[in-house]
């Protein structure tokens, strides 16, 4: 037996009793007649004395060589501390030993294992399985498992049967770049490791399985954010015979349920907002609700006067950001210099100071009177006190930009409150999505997705206002999931791959087995898909979803501990029929 008690059970209920303990050494304190060491595991710290006139010789002798992370086992009497910590659960006890094993020597660990580390970012992943020793690390893995475990429990308690769908599959057109893999028994033909699991879990319905849930791991070949992995997981579900209303229904269950059972939180009914909507009033798809700054559109205010900018401009818009008229000049330019930078890539902003008097001052004064100005701040819903930031331009680009100012300044007043859950629903998204690049409609959400029957006759004569059965489950300003009632029939189906420009053999070639399975009794079916990493970050109070993923990638998609991806030798490549031609 390696212990009888792990390093967070003792307390002064076990005075007297003689014990087996395991773990790591946390540190030790060598005064030369006794030895203090914490001893640490997974559930906490237990603190062991060595002492000359009660520990025998040799095991004295065997603990000063004890180094920091070494593994040892020992047996010891509980005993009351003189000094008690009241910071830790066994702070009361401490454990004189009397036998001390050293199960295994260790180096000195390149950072520190305690909550507050030495280490940086880089070195702390090179060496994860020392950071997963650290509290932070290891409470965010104990979290994902407590929520994911909520997630299991709560479907299955609702009918859900999860059934596993393979990972060596055909491509899947979620949007972004497939990772592939060569395959040896089939020269110069390749498997796609699964973007989602989507047309499986359509053919599960059509298998009759009913309701299907997956906690599975999904690969996008896309650019890294603090919200994205290469591989991350999702909750990935499915039903037939339901409408939008039933799926919206279930999955505001389970996510109001997470939030009672895992935060203590109670929320009422989610709200619900269309697309269009979102993209008005926060210029963004999965607006943070948390907090006001809604957009006012000035154009009907601002484009009768000389200021030839926002004349020419498609869109003048502004927010009002509460308490932030007393900036000083300095503030603002530095501001203007913030949307200017390319990641937000405005040519410059226009501000009104609503001042507490009731007075306004603009860097446009020249071209507006106080009464025009009084319209802004009606607009933009401003109070006195408020900055009015204005941004003009093309639609979509201002939006975005203006959101992006929006969240900016929602962080510097401190808006985004992590323990404050604000869920929303973003609904009627639209069917397509016209690419510049590929000067193409592509499917907004996917191919699968099944278009508002009212609309469909808009199909061929203005497909951009099409909407879709499509949503997505918006989280304190990150999409947490995302899903749609789906096409279930063959005619339908050929007609959306023809829409997005597929031809009938592409459309036949990469997903003939989902059509043909349309024709043998496809019931009507919908679902959607949570992703687990974002979601267990956010209800963790965290944007960043790599904390609490045990092995992550780094920005550059690489594992830097294992080093991968790396080369694979000749033979290899030869066996996979591959030749690699370095630039
Ligand atoms: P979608 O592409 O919206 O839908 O993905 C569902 C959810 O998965 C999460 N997610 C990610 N999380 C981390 N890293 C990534 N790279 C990443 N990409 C997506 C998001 C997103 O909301 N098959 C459909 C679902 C359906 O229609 O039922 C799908 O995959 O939280």
């Amino acid at each position: 037996m390696y212990r009888s008690h792990t390093n967070g059970e003792l307390r002064l209920s076990h005075k007297e009793e003689t014990v087996t303990l395991a773990g790591w050494v946390q540190k030790s304190r060598d005064k030369g007649f006794m030895i203090w060491v914490d001893l640490r595991d997974r559930y906490g710290i237990t603190q062991l004395i060595f002492d000359e006139e009660r520990t025998p010789v040799e095991v004295m002798e065997r603990a000063k060589s004890l180094g920091r992370e070494f593994v040892i086992q020992i047996k010891g009497k509980v005993i009351e501390r003189e000094s008690k910590n009241a910071n830790i659960p066994t702070g009361e006890i401490e454990i004189l030993v009397e036998e001390l094993e050293v199960l295994n020597a260790a180096l000195v660990p390149p950072f520190t294992i305690e909550d507050k580390t030495d280490g940086g970012e880089d070195l702390r992943m090179k060496y994860r399985y020392l950071d997963i020793r650290r509290n932070p690390v290891k409470n965010k893995l104990v979290f994902r498992h407590k929520v994911t475990m909520e997630v299991r429990n709560f479907l299955s308690n609702q009918d859900f049967v999860e059934v596993e769908t393979p990972y060596l599959i055909k491509s899947t057109p979620e949007g972004a770049r497939d990772f592939v893999v060569p395959s040896r028994m089939n020269e110069g033909q390749f498997y796609a490791l699964p973007q989602s699991p989507q047309t499986f879990k359509q053919l599960l319905m059509v298998g009759g399985m009913d309701k299907y849930f997956q906690i599975v791991k999904c690969f996008r070949d896309e650019d890294l954010r603090a919200d994205r992995q290469p591989e991350f997981t999702q909750i990935d579900c499915e039903m037939a015979f339901v409408e939008q209303e039933d799926i919206l229904d279930i999955f505001e269950n389970l996510t109001r349920h997470l939030l009672k059972e895992i935060n203590g939180v109670e929320v009422e009914k989610f709200p619900r907002m269309t697309y269009d909507d979102a993209m008005r009033k926060y210029g963004n798809d999965k607006p943070d609700i948390r907090f006001g700054m809604e957009f006012g559109e000035l154009n009907e205010v601002a484009q009768h006067k000389d200021f030839k900018v926002f004349n020419e401009a498609e869109l003048v818009v502004g927010i009002a950001v509460p308490n932030a008229a007393n900036y000083s000049r300095k503030e603002i330019d530095k501001l203007i210099d913030w949307v200017k930078r390319p990641q937000v890539g405005a040519l410059g902003m226009v501000y009104v100071k609503y001042n507490e008097d009731g007075s306004f001052k603009s860097s446009v004064d020249k071209f507006y009177a106080e009464e025009d100005l009084a319209q802004w701040a009606e607009q933009t819903n401003a109070k006195p006190g408020d900055l009015i930031c204005v941004l003009s331009g093309e639609t979509n680009k201002v939006r975005a930009q203006l959101s992006a100012l929006r969240m900016e300044m929602a962080e510097r007043l401190g808006l985004r409150d992590a323990k404050i859950f604000a869920p929303l629903w973003v609904v009627d998204f639209p069917l397509l999505e016209w690419d510049e690049e590929t000067e193409r409609y592509h499917a907004m959400h996917h191919p699968f997705t099944s278009p508002k029957v009212e609309d469909i006759p808009l199909l061929s004569t203005d497909p951009a206002k099409v909407k879709a059965n499509a949503y997505d489950l918006v989280l304190n300003g990150n999409e947490i999931g995302g899903g749609s009632i789906r096409i279930h029939d063959k005619e339908t189906q050929a007609t959306m791959f023809d829409y997005l420009g597929f031809s009938e053999e592409e459309a036949k070639a990469q997903f003939g087995f989902l059509m043909d399975a349309f024709q043998y009794g496809a019931p009507p079916h919908g679902g959607l898909a949570f992703g687990l990493d974002r979601l267990v970050a956010i209800l963790g109070g965290q944007e960043t979803i790599r904390d609490f993923i045990a092995f992550p990638k780094n920005n550059a998609g690489r594992d830097v501990m294992i080093d991968a991806p790396a080369k694979i030798d000749e033979q290899q490549l030869k066996e996979l029929h591959l030749k690699v031609e370095l630039k």
